[in-house]
């Protein structure tokens, strides 16, 4: 694994992946092909050695150029539309970029690594455990040999997708690895998920809306932990396989929101100049951060619970996660606090006009 292409390298997760991984194999090659939708930003890999190179995945022949030129030996796919909410508002970018995209990439790989027989090489795909649908209370977590039920648009892209992985290495005997992930939480996050968006929304005074009773259930992952399961999986993990990867914190949405509005609370408490930076924050103004709570509409099709079994990366990779949910999200909060510059530069500049100019179209669209 010395040349690397991290496909959607400049969002959250692919951020974060690049970043982990250059620390502990500083000798390799990462070349990110990111096609910086309003997700992607390329001040996430500031300071970064690795080359980002902007197109588009669903570009078979950009893809097969750069796997020839930089001679890849490992390709580690994370591209996609990844929220639910703009699925269900606009499905057909989901469609296009994770189906059509990650059959553009297996094409890419099949032409470049299958023409020589024997070449390395290794396609490492990373999903989702929503493909799995959703559990209720009492059933037990997903496990890899769980059904396919998904729900949403954004589910249903990831399904295709996981199982486009599958067929080439059974068909073609591409040598392929998937990943199938709980909710992550963490630096990089982008601002229109649970967690940083609340972050945010209580930092300048805004409703923390919650989505129906709030009582859904999501297995929280420290996005480190994500990319040391990752990195077990590129390192030990067997051609054709998948592997589930969790975070070991099963909490309901109410329980996730309760903990943030405390802990923004005792963040005022300890640092009077935060009052000075957020004076819209309900802490700056003596008032708790739950205040701000307020229920809304439920998500069309919301699924009810996800847990994962990962006790088959555990048993076979090592893999165990190294944080609990209260020191991963104190982690988080400070990090957001301590990058105020980087959020903002979203909020006012690239994500707006990229939604503007693009969403707008799709969902008349659709
Ligand atoms: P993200 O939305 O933050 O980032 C996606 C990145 O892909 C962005 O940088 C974007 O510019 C890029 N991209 C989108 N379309 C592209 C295209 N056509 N060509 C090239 N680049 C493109 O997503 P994320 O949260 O970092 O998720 C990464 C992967 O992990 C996704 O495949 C997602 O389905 C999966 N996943 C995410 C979570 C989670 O909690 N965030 C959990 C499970 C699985
Ligand atoms: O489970 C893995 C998935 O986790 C990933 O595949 C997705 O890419 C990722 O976006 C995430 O999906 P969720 O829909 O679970 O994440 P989100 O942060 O959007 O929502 C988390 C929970 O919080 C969910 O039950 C919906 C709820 N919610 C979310 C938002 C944005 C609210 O109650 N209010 C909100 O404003």
């Amino acid at each position: 694994m010395n040349s690397l292409l991290v496909t959607g390298g400049a969002g959250f997760i692919g951020t974060n992946f690049v970043r982990f991984w250059l620390k502990r194999h500083p000798s390799s090659r990462i070349t990110v092909l990111d096609l910086l939708t309003y997700a992607g930003n390329r001040a996430n890999l500031d300071g970064v050695d690795a080359e980002l190179v902007v197109g588009d995945i669903r570009d078979e022949a950009l893809v097969g150029e750069l796997l020839a030129s930089r001679s890849i030996d490992t390709l580690v796919h994370f591209a996609a539309e990844s929220h639910v909410d703009r699925s269900i508002l606009g499905p057909d970018a989901f469609i296009e970029t994770n189906v059509l995209g990650t059959h553009a990439l297996l094409k890419a790989a099949r032409k470049y690594w299958l023409a020589t027989p024997g070449t390395p090489h290794r396609f490492h795909h990373v999903s989702t455990d929503e493909v799995y649908g959703t559990l209720s209370a009492t059933d037990p977590a997903f496990s890899e040999t769980t059904p396919y039920a998904p729900n949403s648009p954004y589910s249903a892209s990831k399904a295709a997708s996981d199982h486009l992985v599958r067929a080439y290495h059974h068909t073609y005997g591409l040598n392929v690895t998937t990943s199938n992930c709980s909710n992550n939480y963490g630096p990089f996050h982008f601002p229109e998920k649970l967690i940083p968006l609340f972050i945010i929304n209580a930092l300048h005074g805004r409703a923390l809306p919650i989505y129906g009773d709030g009582m859904q259930v999501r297995d929280w992952l420290h996005v480190e932990d994500h990319c040391l399961g990752i990195s077990r999986v590129l390192e030990a993990g067997r051609l054709g396989e998948t592997y589930n990867i969790g975070g070991g914190a099963e909490l309901p949405n109410l329980q996730v929101i309760d903990t943030l509005c405390a802990a923004m609370d005792s963040a005022f408490a300890q640092d009077p100049t935060l009052a000075a930076r957020f004076p819209d924050a309900a802490a700056a103004k003596g008032m708790p951060t739950a205040s701000l709570k307020s229920f809304v509409a439920d998500r069309p099709g919301h699924d009810r619970r996800y847990a994962i079994d990962c006790s088959k990366a555990s048993s076979e990779l090592g893999y165990v996660p190294a944080r609990d949910f209260a020191s991963g999200f104190a982690s988080t909060l400070h990090w957001y606090l301590d990058n105020e510059g980087w959020w903002r530069g979203i909020l006012d500049g690239s994500y707006r006009a990229w939604v503007e100019a693009n969403y707008a179209s799709r969902d008349a669209a659709s």
